[in-house]
């Protein structure tokens, strides 16, 4: 007989449906409680709370285990590419040699933005902020591409799957170029997703532009890296969007948001910024440190802790050791990642950080490899995003597959009991 839980409230008691995850972790199902008991349960920051059942990323926080599909991410990270991870993530499965290709053409196929995009782009201030900008440029594909919106149609759902990939770097290029005022570029083509990403970057119409391979092979380890984390704040923001069944579009450009925010995806931009700030001022790791303790003080070591990692962020080990790889291969001597390895340090031998469980998570070098490579610190999130993408496709995709009812969290309501309207002059 399958295993249940027992909750007792006064003389009742409720028999709970325990439900077991391929990897042994074990959920109780309360989702028939409220029906049977009139009551909720109450969990601010969903930290103990399960919104779905899932087949697509793994994470044992405990233990630093992170898996795409079954797939350890260190075997992805070394053997993989970004493009196979991301039909990997969707699909389920690691794609044979003519699906691969045949993704890599579609994908090819589409990454032209509409011409008139770029006024789109053109609109908005210089400065402003690119996550803003990718929002904004992901949520407007729903009114250029109008044709390929029905989340419940397997033919449109493909298009726009195929299309937002596809176009993903060329938006955020787009969104770099009009910042610093440099000409859009078209996509080339010839050139693969990562070289194609960082052509429309970095080229110009006036110069030939070579992608330097060790550049490209960095992108596409960081993209791999970044594509999946299951059920974070911006997966479940898309999930959640989606559950209205409002197209792919509206759902990314929201997860987009999500991420911007520096306790997530924002955090890559944070750390470089505390990285120089370090430095510009002079302050030592150990005065830094002790301010990040600090609870009047405002600072926090950026790029540490994790709600899930309660030891090492997998994603963190594999990163160090490509920036260390990556700026010797390019002859790049930083001063901010000796900073970084020194304010690690400091950390990891400290009681605070040590009695919660905090490490360096996936944003604490990432930074200094974009650095290295030209990237300038308001890029980063979106360099995230676009890492991600797969990841928040492959739940919305799951999530209508599960034909998952609308998501509606409920609440305890602590204000004002009944009263009476009274006049504006009697008040
Ligand atoms: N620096 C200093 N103290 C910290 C830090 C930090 N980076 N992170 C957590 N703490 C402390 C908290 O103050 C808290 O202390 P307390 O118990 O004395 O009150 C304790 O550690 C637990 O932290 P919470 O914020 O309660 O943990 P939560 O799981 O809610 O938050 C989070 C996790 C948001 C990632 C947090 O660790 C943080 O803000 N880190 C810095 C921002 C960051 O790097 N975000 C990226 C995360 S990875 C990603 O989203 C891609």
């Amino acid at each position: 007989m399958a295993e249940t839980a027992e909750l007792r409230v006064g003389d009742k008691t409720y028999e709970l449906p325990i439900i077991e995850g391929s990897e042994g972790e074990r959920a109780i199902d309360i989702s028939k409680l409220r029906a049977d008991s009139g009551l909720i349960t109450l969990d601010p920051g969903y930290g103990n709370t399960g919104s779905c059942e899932s087949a697509i990323t793994f994470i044992d926080g405990e233990k630093g285990i992170l898996r795409y599909r079954g797939y350890p991410i260190e075997e992805l990270a070394e053997h993989s590419s970004f493009l196979e991870v991301a039909h990997l993530l969707m699909a389920g499965n690691l794609p044979s040699a003519s699906e691969l290709e045949k993704f890599r053409e579609s994908i090819r196929y589409h990454t032209m933005l509409h011409e008139d995009f770029k006024s789109v782009f053109s609109s908005l201030p210089k400065d402003a902020h690119p996550m803003a900008a990718c929002s904004a440029a992901v949520g407007a594909l729903a009114t250029f591409y109008p044709d390929s919106l029905d989340p419940r149609d397997p033919r449109e759902v493909e298009v726009s799957v195929h299309r937002l990939i596809a176009k993903m770097p060329t938006i955020a290029s787009y969104a770099f170029k009009h910042s610093i005022g440099q000409p859009f570029m078209y996509p080339d083509n010839r050139l693969d997703y990562v070289e194609n990403f960082l052509h429309l970057m970095f080229a110009t119409p006036c110069e030939d532009f070579t992608v330097d391979p060790v550049v490209a092979k960095a992108i596409d380890l960081l993209l791999i890296l970044h594509a999946d984390h299951e059920q974070n704040c911006s997966t479940s923001t898309v999930r959640l969007v989606g559950s209205s069944n409002a197209n792919l579009f509206a759902a990314i450009s929201a997860g987009i948001n999500a991420l911007w925010g520096p306790r997530h995806g924002g955090a890559n931009q944070e750390v470089i910024e505390m990285l120089k700030t370090i430095e510009g001022e002079g302050v030592s790791g150990r005065e830094f440190v002790e301010r990040a303790k600090d609870r009047d003080d405002t600072s926090r070591l950026s790029g540490f802790g994790h709600r899930v990692y309660k030891n090492f962020d997998p994603r963190a080990k594999i990163i160090k050791k490509a920036c260390f790889d990556v700026l010797e291969k390019l002859g790049v001597n930083s001063k901010l990642l000796e900073i970084a390895v020194e304010l690690e340090e400091i950390a990891l031998k400290d009681d605070y950080f040590v009695q919660r469980n905090l490490y360096p998570n996936v944003d604490f070098y990432s930074g200094v490899i974009y650095t290295a490579i030209g990237t300038p610190d308001k890029m980063f999130t979106a360099m995230f995003a676009l890492g991600r993408l797969p990841g928040w496709i492959a739940h919305w995709l799951e999530m209508h597959a599960q034909d998952q009812r609308i998501g509606r969290p409920r609440q305890v309501y602590q204000g004002e009991l009944s009263r009476s309207y009274v006049p504006a002059s009697s008040r």
